[in-house]
C-alpha cells in the first residue's frame, strides 16, 4: 500500500527531498451514541482501515493536495497566508483547519506541504473519514515541525477544535488513541479512559453501510444537542449538575419533570439512560458475558430510535433485520445515525448468511443495497516507518 502511493506521491510532486507516509484509522463505536456532548461515556474502537497520507514539507508557505479518492478533483493548492474554510477547497479544508489549529493552539507552521491522501474507508459510510484525514494530518505535523510535546490527545483535541468543536470528541479520541483488539471506554467529562480488550473468539464484528444519501444530518445533530442542553438547563433550576452523563436513572426519573417539553424529556432520557447503559455493557464484557453486551447494543438502538430519534427508515430496516437472525450477539445503529451504518456482533459461521439476509431483506425494502464490512481493531494515528 504504502509503497504504491510513495510512487504516484512522486509522479505528482516529484520525488525530491525527505517524504514522509503517516496513517490514521477510521472508528466505529459499540455503545455509548449521542452522550459525548453530553459529558457521557462512549465505547468505540479504531478500525485497521483508514487514511494514509504521504506528505513531505515545503521550503515555502504553499499546499499541494491530492486525494486518490477524488482523482477528478486532480491537485488543489492553498497557501498559509489564507487559512479560512473555503468550499472550492474541498476536502482539504479539513487538512488546513488542522494546520489552523495548530497555529491557534500555539504551535506554528511557518511552511507549508505537499500531501497525497489515499483513505480505504468507505466514502460518507459515517465510520468518520473526516476525523481520521484531521487526525493523520495531526500527526504529520507533529513530526514534519518536531512537536514531541504534543500528545495524542491534544492531536485529537486539535483536530475536534479544527471543526469547531462541531462534534463530541469521540471521533478524533477513538482514532488517535486506538489500539489493536481493544476498545476505548471513554469518560467525556474529563476524558479519563481506560482499554478494554474485545476477545471475539467466535464471533466478528459486522459494519453494514446503508449508503443513504447524507441529507439533513447535520442540522438535526445540532438540533438534538440543542434539545439536550435546553432539558439540562432545566434540571440545572434544581439539580447541581454540569452534564447530563451525571444522572443516575434513578435521579433523572424522579426529576424528569422539571422538563417542561415531552420531547425534550426523551432526548434527556436517552442522554441518561445510554451513559448508563455504557457503564453496563463494559461491566458485562469484563465479566466475559457477551450475550448481555449484545442486548445493551439492542436497547441502545431502541433508545435511539424511539427517544432520540435519529434512526430513520434505512438504519432501523438493517437492525430489525439483524436482530431476527441466526447467531446475531447484538446490532444497533453506530455514530451520529439518519443514514450512515449499522454495527453487529455475529457468530463467525452464521456472518455470509446475515449478510445475505439482511442485504437482500434492505433491498427489497429500501429499494437500493446496503454494503457490508467485516471489521478488524487496529491501532490508533502514526508514523508509518
Ligand atoms: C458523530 C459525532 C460524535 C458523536 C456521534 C454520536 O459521530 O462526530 O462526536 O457525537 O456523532 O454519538
Amino acid at each position: 500500500m504504502k509503497e504504491q502511493l510513495l510512487k504516484e506521491f512522486k509522479e505528482k510532486f516529484g520525488s525530491e527531498g525527505d517524504i514522509r507516509s503517516y496513517f490514521a484509522p477510521g472508528r466505529v463505536n459499540l455503545i455509548g451514541e449521542h452522550t459525548d456532548y453530553n459529558g457521557g461515556h462512549v465505547f468505540p474502537c479504531a478500525l485497521t482501515i483508514g487514511t494514509y497520507a504521504i506528505v513531505r514539507k515545503r521550503e515555502d508557505r504553499n499546499f499541494r493536495f491530492y486525494s486518490t479518492n477524488f482523482e477528478s478533483l486532480g491537485v488543489i493548492e492553498a497557501s498559509l497566508d489564507n487559512l479560512k474554510y473555503d468550499k472550492a477547497l474541498d476536502w482539504t479544508n479539513y487538512p488546513l483547519g488542522v494546520v489552523w489549529a495548530f497555529i491557534e493552539k500555539g504551535y506554528p507552521v511557518d511552511y507549508g506541504f505537499d500531501m497525497l491522501l489515499f483513505g480505504n474507508i468507505p466514502n460518507g459510510s459515517g465510520l468518520s473519514s473526516s476525523a481520521s484525514v484531521e487526525v493523520v494530518t495531526g500527526v504529520a505535523l507533529r513530526d514534519l515541525f518536531g512537536y514531541d510535546d504534543i500528545s495524542m490527545i491534544d492531536i485529537a483535541l486539535f483536530g475536534q477544535y479544527s471543526e469547531n468543536n462541531f462534534s463530541g470528541i469521540m471521533d478524533q479520541f477513538a482514532i488517535a488513541m486506538g489500539k489493536k483488539d481493544q476498545a476505548i471506554f471513554l469518560d467525556t467529562s474529563d476524558l479519563s479512559y481506560t482499554y478494554a480488550p474485545i476477545k471475539l473468539a467466535n464471533e466478528k464484528i459486522v459494519i453494514a453501510c446503508s449508503n443513504k444519501k447524507r441529507g439533513l444530518g447535520d442540522s438535526k445533530y445540532n438540533e438534538r444537542r440543542a434539545e439536550c442542553e435546553e432539558a439540562l438547563a432545566e434540571l440545572q433550576t434544581k439539580l447541581d449538575i454540569k452534564a447530563l452523563g451525571e444522572l443516575s436513572e434513578e435521579e433523572f426519573e424522579s426529576n424528569k419533570d422539571l422538563i417542561k417539553s415531552e420531547v425534550r424529556q426523551r432526548r434527556a432520557k436517552h442522554a441518561v439512560y445510554e451513559n448508563q447503559r455504557t457503564l453496563k455493557a463494559v461491566d458485562a464484557l469484563k465479566a466475559g458475558n457477551l450475550e448481555e453486551f449484545g442486548k445493551l447494543m439492542n436497547a441502545s438502538h431502541v433508545s435511539l430510535r424511539d427517544d432520540y430519534e435519529v434512526t430513520g427508515i434505512e438504519l432501523d430496516t438493517l437492525v430489525e433485520n439483524a436482530w431476527e437472525q441466526e447467531g446475531v450477539i447484538g446490532s444497533r445503529m453506530t455514530g451520529a445515525g439518519f443514514g450512515g451504518c449499522t454495527v453487529s456482533i455475529v457468530k463467525t459461521d452464521c456472518v455470509d448468511k446475515f449478510i445475505e439476509n439482511v442485504g437482500k431483506a434492505y433491498l427489497e425494502k429500501i429499494g437500493y443495497a446496503a454494503d457490508f464490512y467485516v471489521v478488524e481493531i487496529g491501532d490508533g494515528g502514526r508514523v508509518l516507518e
